[in-house]
């Protein structure tokens, strides 16, 4: 083995044991009724709960105690030394308002960056007992018994694609009516699956997914794991993915391309 695939393979064996942690720090909360704080300062409302933020210190302190030269971003405690060779993209709780709900479609990311771009990701379940992970090179899900390889779904024609939304869509008017417009051509439009969707799509059920007012830590984990299963994620300028905010993921990269044109603002 290489020795950046060895270094890639120790990162992301460490990525477990920050699953693991963050998931037994949330775990205990789900489902009782947890107190959300609104962090939005009188915007649209923006839940934080003790439980994220007591896993992403739980997280963070792994991290500084095992690699203190990395950099860490993480969305409820900041960015720390972002200019390091590996930095760490930590979203403790990717959906608070599916978890103040008691819905299970939320999910801790864990993603590293290499001199800036996505090396690896992790997308833990962990009430669903469910964790997928990828490299960009390959991608994984496991249900705690077994683990299989990710694909993401093989082409098929627009009329037959199943489209996500991220519920953030709807703050957007222009966006919103285009996705409306596309509604027309495709199978079905569903929204607001937080990052689960996007391990179903890497796993060949979903064929993509339109998302809006995103920060670093909500793709930075997801880019490794849907370009490991054979899809594609950009802006919706088709540039990269990690700062654009819009995004546009698609199992198929012919999809991918018919898509952007579909939801360029002059095309409908
Ligand atoms: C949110 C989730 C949601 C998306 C929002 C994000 P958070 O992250 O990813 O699915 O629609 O735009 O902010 O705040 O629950 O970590
Ligand atoms: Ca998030
Ligand atoms: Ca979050």
């Amino acid at each position: 083995m290489a020795a950046q695939d060895r270094l890639t393979a120790e990162f992301l064996a460490f990525a477990h044991r920050l699953g693991d942690a963050a998931g037994s720090v949330i775990m205990p909360s789900y489902r009782t009724g947890i107190t959300a704080n609104d962090k939005s300062d009188g915007g649209r409302f923006d839940p934080v709960t003790a439980a994220d933020r007591a896993a992403e210190e739980a997280i963070r302190g792994l991290i500084a105690r095992t690699y203190p030269s990395h950099g860490v971003i993480g969305e409820e405690f900041g960015s720390e030394n972002t200019e390091a060779e590996f930095v760490w993209v930590l979203d403790p709780i990717d959906g608070t308002k599916s978890f103040i709900s008691a819905i299970p479609l939320w999910g801790t990311l864990i993603g590293l960056l290499h001199e800036g771009k996505p090396l690896l990701g992790l997308s833990d379940h962990p009430f669903l007992r469910e964790r997928f992970w990828g490299d960009g090179q390959t991608a994984t899900g496991s249900d705690r018994s077994r683990s299989w390889p990710l694909a993401s779904r093989k082409p098929l024609p627009l009329r037959d694609a199943v489209v996500f939304a991220g519920s953030s869509v709807t703050d957007d008017p222009g966006l919103f009516e285009r996705l409306g417009t596309l509604k027309q051509r495709v199978r079905m439009i569903r929204f607001g699956s937080d990052c689960y969707d996007t391990c179903m799509l890497a796993e060949g059920h979903i064929d993509a997914i339109l998302q809006t007012g995103l920060d670093i830590y909500d793709v930075a984990a997801t880019i490794p794991i849907v370009t490991g299963a054979g899809g594609v994620v950009s802006g919706l300028d088709g540039g990269p993915a990690l700062r654009s905010g819009t995004i546009l993921t698609s199992g198929d990269p012919a999809l991918h391309v018919e898509l952007l044109s579909l939801l360029a603002p002059d095309n409908l």
